[in-house]
């Protein structure tokens, strides 16, 4: 195995990735500065619009490099610099799909108003790769419990937990409150790297970020039973990284199945885990309460 297995390294990252062998990682992830002059400790986010190019199709390259043939690689970004980034993941992988995650972003000069993010969803192999359907919570009235959306009358052939994750993904917010974020510019949420980690690996495989950043994939990663690796430039960002690794523990588990969990609530499942989970789920008769009954885990998760 490698030996940055459940490391998180201070340093370069593509320094750091020349160092590792071909084919070695199960997924890839990137969440790189986008260079829009972000205040970073150790990093100035401003290049030249072809530097800043020409930087990423090297780290992109070895990305791919790293990843084995099974695995799958993610690039985070705004949509502006994801079109360039295709030209590289398009000459050694094969696309899978754009996810949008809807949320808001800053307008650049005159635009429409920015309202998402891109991920692009690369697989290394055209055909044998792993890619698990997932489902999200059917939206619900907070007080209440009931369903918000009408559904055409078909209410009773709804499926009890909610619908399959589409590649817009709506639910998931971004970490704004400065209570619930560490010092640092652009730190993502973890159950959207839940959902990332769900769609595209089992338990045990090993996941690389390359811009770590304050640890949101290597946290999401050990605490779904997966192993991790980081690179992060700022020594910082490494120490809280680590910190918050330490204190995270793999226990994101209803029964024998790995989900995502946000304030005690289920907000990701594997789709082949529901006949597992489903025991698990205060729904005595999941066709007929649907309408009526909050859908809670039975069990409290101690986070
Ligand atoms: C957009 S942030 C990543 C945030 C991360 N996803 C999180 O949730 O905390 C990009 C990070 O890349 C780091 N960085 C910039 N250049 C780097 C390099 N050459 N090697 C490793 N890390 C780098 C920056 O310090 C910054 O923390």
């Amino acid at each position: 195995m490698n030996e940055y297995c459940n490391q998180i390294i201070q340093g370069d990252c593509i320094e750091l990735l020349k160092t590792m062998p071909n084919d070695s990682v199960d997924m890839t992830f990137a969440d790189p500065p986008f260079n829009l002059k972000k205040g970073y400790k150790s990093y100035t986010d401003r290049r030249s619009f072809q530097e800043y190019l020409d930087w990423c199709s090297v780290w992109i390259s070895e990305m791919i490099r790293v990843t084995k043939p099974s695995g799958s690689i993610f690039v985070h970004n705004i949509p502006k610099w994801l079109m360039y980034y295709s030209e590289t993941l398009n000459k050694y992988a094969y696309f899978r799909h754009w996810i949008s995650w809807d949320a808001p972003t800053s307008p650049m000069g005159k635009s429409l108003q920015p309202a998402h993010y891109g991920i692009l969803f690369y697989t290394k192999s055209e055909k044998n790769f792993k890619l698990n359907e997932l489902r999200y919570p059917h939206k619900r009235d907070r007080k209440t419990g009931y369903l918000q959306k009408d559904y055409g009358g078909k209410k009773d052939q709804l499926h009890p937990f909610g619908p399959l994750v589409s590649d817009v993904w709506s639910d998931i917010h971004r970490v704004k409150h400065t209570s619930k974020r560490d010092l640092h510019p652009c730190q993502l949420p973890p159950h959207l790297l839940d959902r990332l980690i769900l769609l595209s690996t089992d338990e045990g495989d090993t996941i690389l970020d390359p811009f770590l950043g304050t640890g949101t994939t290597a946290i999401s990663a050990k605490r779904l039973g997966r192993k991790y690796i980081g690179f992060e430039l700022d020594e910082d960002y490494v120490r809280i990284s680590k910190d918050k690794v330490d204190n995270t523990y793999p226990n994101f588990r209803v029964g024998n199945s790995w989900v995502s969990l946000y304030l005690n609530e289920v907000v990701t499942i594997r789709d082949i885990d529901w006949s597992d989970l489903i025991n698990f789920f205060v729904i005595p008769n999941p066709i007929r309460e649907i309408d009526h009954t909050r859908i809670k885990l039975k069990i409290k998760i101690d986070l």
